[in-house]
């Protein structure tokens, strides 16, 4: 049995063939996914196979992702692939973070060391191969700005077409600037997300374009092996926990999905809990999961943070992340606008630093050992998913104690680390170091 597209949706199951170019399910509308048949090789085998790879200068063996290509088998043909090397990243202790959360300990997987700064880079190396296969020439996506720069490097290195969405005033320069330098048809529309990516997957059927946004599968499949990666950094230890922060929640999904086949091909003997956060003005996947009736998401019509990644009000992938929280009995917390402030300053203290929507992590494991959740002694790996560097106005800001929430309530710099104007005059600066 050849790899496969199954609806999400158990009770209508059906199968399409993987070049089938479709996004949701034609006969119900649910989400899909890649399916494969199990392989019969033992968990030891392949944990031995790509650890050997790492050692090959051969760029599929380079890439964080192709390296486990037998886990994502979507394609029949690896010489559609273009790597830019993305996946690799590091797992880094993080003391003065675990501390400020109440662990004993807590490690980093920081998805910002990939080659666009963004764990979106696993993903799209994927999503660009299946364009390639099926030779279509222009890719599109909608994105609050890590999605587009990732697309607009992974579509020119191809030599692709690719075209642009992106919510007018509320993307950060840093990805803005990527999405330009990589060559993307950038197209800046009023309106928010949600809106613009239901205008955009109209315009893939009616003019034939890929759409790469995380609704397509491959991408998905792809992001799975960031938690594979994870899993072979240590050693194929399970953590108690895996916290992520939560936008259009195609991570999730992505995570979810890779631990469950992980376990069911006898890599790994049980699940990590996932714990996902939302910040509280744009946390609709929260409040899905507080309500007693979790049959339909309520939207959030005017998503809002500073966090402008996980600005997103209406979520896609929120069946298939609601069935990986549930499998792997996680939690989904929301954190403020001050918390996920804070938090981003301590893990640039820790001489790591990340993007605003990243620090969510740290802010929600600081909630939920307080509220007793989270054990102190629990092994916990947070995800970092995007670079310190993507947005420095918001970095800029906090430290010169003049970030503003979207209403203008301004948010405090507990930790803000301001810069000196000194004249240029050796016994003042002598003076002003010795105090
Ligand atoms: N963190 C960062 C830095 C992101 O860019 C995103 C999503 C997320 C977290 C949330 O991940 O959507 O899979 O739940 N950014 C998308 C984009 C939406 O367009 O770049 P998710």
């Amino acid at each position: 049995m050849p790899a496969e597209l199954a609806c999400f949706d158990q009770q209508c199951g059906a199968r399409f063939p993987i070049t089938e170019v479709i996004y949701s399910c034609p006969r119900c509308g649910s989400l899909l996914e890649a399916v494969y048949p199990k392989p019969e090789t033992p968990a030891a085998e392949w944990k031995q196979l790509w650890r050997n790879r790492r050692l090959s200068n051969a760029p599929l063996e380079q890439s964080g992702v192709w390296r486990y290509r037998e886990f994502l088998p979507f394609l029949s043909d690896y010489s559609h692939v273009v790597t830019l090397r993305e996946g690799n990243t590091p797992l880094l202790d993080a003391p003065r973070a675990a501390r400020f959360g109440g662990l004993d300990h807590l490690s980093f997987k920081h998805q910002g060391f990939n080659p666009t700064g963004s764990f979106k880079d696993n993903g799209m190396t994927c999503g660009v191969a299946q364009a390639l296969r099926l030779g279509l020439s222009r890719v599109a996506c909608v994105s609050t700005g890590n999605t587009s720069a990732s697309m607009a490097a992974y579509a020119s290195a191809a030599g692709l077409e690719p075209l642009i969405f992106l919510p007018h005033g509320n993307i950060s320069f840093g990805k803005l600037a990527q999405a330009l330098e990589y060559g993307a048809r950038t197209l800046q529309v009023e309106a928010n997300f949600d809106q613009i990516l239901a205008l955009v997957r109209q315009l893939a059927e009616q003019l034939g374009i890929y759409l790469l946004n995380s609704v397509n599968p491959f991408r998905i499949e792809g992001q799975k092996t960031i938690m594979l990666e994870l899993m072979d950094q240590r050693d194929w230890s399970v953590p108690d926990w895996v916290v992520l922060p939560g936008g259009n929640l195609g991570n999730t999904s992505a995570f979810g999905k890779a631990f469950r086949e992980m376990k069911e091909w006898g890599l790994i003997d049980r699940l990590p809990r996932l714990a996902v956060i939302q910040a509280t003005g744009a946390a609709p996947f929260y409040h899905l999961m507080q309500s007693q009736d979790r049959s339909r998401l309520i939207a959030v019509e005017h998503p809002e943070t500073l966090a402008t990644a996980i600005k997103i009000g209406d979520p896609v992938s929120w069946p298939k992340a609601l069935a990986e929280v549930t499998a792997s009995s996680g939690v989904v917390e929301m954190v403020t606008e001050q918390e996920i402030a804070d938090a981003k300053a301590v893990i640039g203290q820790c001489g790591i630093g990340c993007e605003p929507a990243s620090a969510a992590t740290l802010a929600g494991i600081r909630k939920l050992v307080s509220a007793g959740s989270m054990g102190a002694s629990d092994e916990v790996v947070a995800v970092l998913t995007g670079n310190v560097l993507k947005d420095p106005t918001y970095t800029y800001e906090y430290h010169t104690r003049k970030l503003l929430s979207r209403d203008n309530t301004p948010i405090e710099s507990n930790l803000a680390n301001e810069p000196v104007l000194v004249p240029y005059d050796l016994s003042r600066i002598t003076t002003l170091l010795d105090t």
